[in-house]
């Protein structure tokens, strides 16, 4: 099943992150849960939050900018089911396209958007720093890991 979350739902999604590990802080699930501009959607089994994401509506277009899924969970169709209903709320919005963008060695999460019909519109190079850092900025250095940019029109 999968719903919208509330900001009832804080606690219950930051334990899921720390799982997850999809890159996103506590601020920014606080910031999206409290805006109307985000949606924040769960994906619940047995009234457990073993998946969730983020998608921010811009002046024309969404943003996809978080989705993650509790590893024990995986490949069990919870992504593809995810990414639907963030498509269906896109759409929802009216919005023109659905935009995301990706670590390049983030393999799993390249083919799911793949198969969601996404496509490659460019890179940002050096734009992530090292894994498990969560700020990005656009200064390049050692270690730091280019952007897929992906999108596809709805
Ligand atoms: C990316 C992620 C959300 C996918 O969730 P999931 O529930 O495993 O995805 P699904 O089971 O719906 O998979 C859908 C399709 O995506 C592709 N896919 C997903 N994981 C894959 C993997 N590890 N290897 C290859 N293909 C993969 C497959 O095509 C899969 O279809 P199939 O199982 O029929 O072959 C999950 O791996 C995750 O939480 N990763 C960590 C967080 C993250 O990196 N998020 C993205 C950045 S915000």
């Amino acid at each position: 099943m999968i719903t919208e979350l509330n900001v009832e739902h804080l606690a219950l999604l930051i334990a899921l992150e720390r799982h997850a590990q999809s890159g996103t802080s506590d601020a920014q699930m606080l910031a999206a849960l409290g805006s109307q501009d985000s949606c924040v959607l769960g994906w619940w089994q047995d009234e457990l939050l073993l998946g969730y994401a983020i998608v921010a509506r811009l002046p024309f277009e969404a943003e996809l900018q978080a989705i993650g899924v509790h590893p024990e969970q995986r490949r069990s169709g919870a992504g593809r089911a995810l990414m639907d209903a963030v498509l269906a709320t896109a759409r929802g919005w009216l919005s023109e396209r659905l935009l995301l963008e990706v670590r390049v060695g983030n393999l799993s999460a390249i083919r799911l958007y793949q198969r969601c019909g996404f496509s490659e519109d460019g890179r940002r190079k050096g734009y992530y720093p090292p894994q498990g850092s969560l700020s990005a900025t656009p200064q390049g250095a050692v270690g730091r890991e280019d952007a897929l940019l992906m999108s596809q029109l709805l």
